[in-house]
């Protein structure tokens, strides 16, 4: 039988971000965001759902870190809504927004659970957007100010933080497909939105260097990409999608350059970065963050703008609620991938998990929801597989803590561990939060076991 013990100090935690659970977006002086914005505009979200009240962790933060701890979980990461820092974007500090923030950290840290913020979760202040938001170069000295204010506030009790979290959704989702906010659709947006973010990352890991003292790094989600089949222009199509998702913002991160494919996917619109973006882009992290749901099979497809790659579904494979294969695999050789090209930097798993229908509450007080709980185990072993075969994995956190607003899909899909009833606000601990709270307090080791017996 496999041990499935992590080793000591592995981080377990669990993950939300500022706009999809705070609510009271406008609180305090804070300044709007572009989600604010975006779901303010009839027929942009699912059902007019809006960020306004959400989870309202803004009120309840401190009963939520409360659950946290009851969970036994030793890690959070959260966002800052640069918003409530500064509602214009840049200037003057909002400081009811900062001390948010500021005790947030410290209930955490009085339940000896480790804070791990990420600075931009993709709520940027309307004011920037007004501005020209991602596309102005600007942007990058906008975004290390804002920084440095977290910084020098909150380093002597932070030891872990995360710029961007997935410049690929940003991009592709707010510039380029226009399903998120800003909502523009623009072939020719897209590269310069990309380069200013990772532009905007180097600047901030810069200014951390001379700000900070312990541990910063980059969020990317990585979907690993297979070919449908062996012939030539399959194999092509998955290397231009791999390039475009995945290497595209990691290749420029670790110093390898931009992918080739990139001039061929976004042709009169791409232009080649400048030696100084590509050094400012490569600043030497100390960590990696990876959120990973699923994989990518993919064929050639002329239709598919602007990749001309499209998904093939598998037959007899389960999907979750938002469409994605369950494939754990695909996290394991993600792990080992990352570890081979980018030279095992330190990583931890930033976000994992699945929406899937839950049932009600039972009479005995319980949701059950036994999808999720067999997506975190096969997602764990995955990890724990990768560790043995030596990638340098130091923490998981679990996306997501609570049910919450995933974006423009509404409160439709729910991703937590925690059931919120977005009536009453009640918090429920799921059979899955049950489960994972049984494999932090072995350090992995109930993942050996049978899974329904550790929820019973
Ligand atoms: C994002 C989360 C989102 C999750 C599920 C990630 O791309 O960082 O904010 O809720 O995926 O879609």
């Amino acid at each position: 039988m496999t041990d499935y013990s992590f080793p000591d100090d592995f981080l377990w935690g669990s993950a939300t971000s500022a706009h999809q659970i705070e609510g009271s977006p406008l609180a305090d002086g804070a300044g709007a965001s572009i989600w604010q914005r975006f779901a303010h505009t009839p027929g942009l979200t699912a059902n007019g759902d809006t960020g306004d009240i959400a989870c309202d962790h803004y009120n309840r933060y401190r009963d939520d870190v409360a659950l946290m701890a009851s969970l036994g979980l030793k890690a959070y990461r959260f966002s800052v809504a640069w918003g409530r820092v500064l509602p214009q974007g840049t200037g003057t500090v909002n400081q009811a927004g900062l001390d948010f923030y500021d005790r947030l950290v410290d209930t955490l840290l009085e339940h000896g659970i480790q804070p791990l913020p990420t600075l931009y979760h993709w709520d940027l202040p309307a004011a920037l957007d007004d501005r020209g938001g991602w596309l102005n170069p600007d942007i990058s000295h906008w975004f290390a100010d804002y920084g440095e204010i977290l910084f020098r506030k909150l380093d002597g009790r932070v030891k872990r933080w995360a710029t961007l979290n997935e410049p690929w959704v940003v991009t592709d989702g707010g510039y380029l497909h226009g399903a998120l906010a800003p909502g523009h659709k623009n072939l020719f947006e897209a590269p310069i939105a990309s380069r200013n973010l990772m532009r905007a990352h180097g600047a901030a890991v810069q200014r951390y260097r001379a700000a900070g003292a312990h541990e910063i790094g980059l969020v990317v989600n990585i979907e690993p990409k297979y070919p449908a089949s062996d012939n030539d222009a399959d194999r092509a199509a998955t290397e231009r999608s791999d390039a475009y998702m995945n290497r595209q913002y990691l290749d420029p991160a670790y110093g390898r350059g931009c992918p080739a494919e990139l001039a061929e996917i976004f042709g009169p619109a791409w232009q080649p970065w400048s030696e100084a973006d590509l050094e400012l882009a490569a600043q030497p992290t100390d960590w990696l963050g990876i959120n990973y749901y699923t994989r990518g099979v993919m064929t050639d497809d002329p239709l598919k703008w602007p990749v001309r790659a499209g998904y093939v579904r598998q037959a007899g494979k389960t999907y979750t609620e938002t469409g994605w294969e369950v494939y754990e695999q695909g996290l394991t050789d993600t792990l080992l991938w990352i570890k081979e090209r980018y030279g095992n930097p330190p990583v931890t798993i930033t976000e994992n998990g699945s929406a899937f229908f839950d049932p009600p509450k039972a009479r005995d007080g319980r949701i059950r929801d036994p999808l999720r709980v067999d997506y975190l185990q096969r997602h764990l072993r995955a990890v724990h597989a990768a560790i043995q075969a030596g990638a340098d994995v130091r923490g998981y956190m679990a996306w997501s803590l609570l049910d919450n607003l995933e974006w423009s899909l509404g409160f439709s899909k729910r991703f937590g561990i925690v059931h919120v009833d977005f009536e009453t606000q009640d918090r429920t601990a799921k059979d899955s939060a049950r489960f994972y709270a049984k494999v932090v307090a072995s350090n992995g080791a109930a993942l050996g076991q049978d899974p329904w017996s550790l929820v019973d």
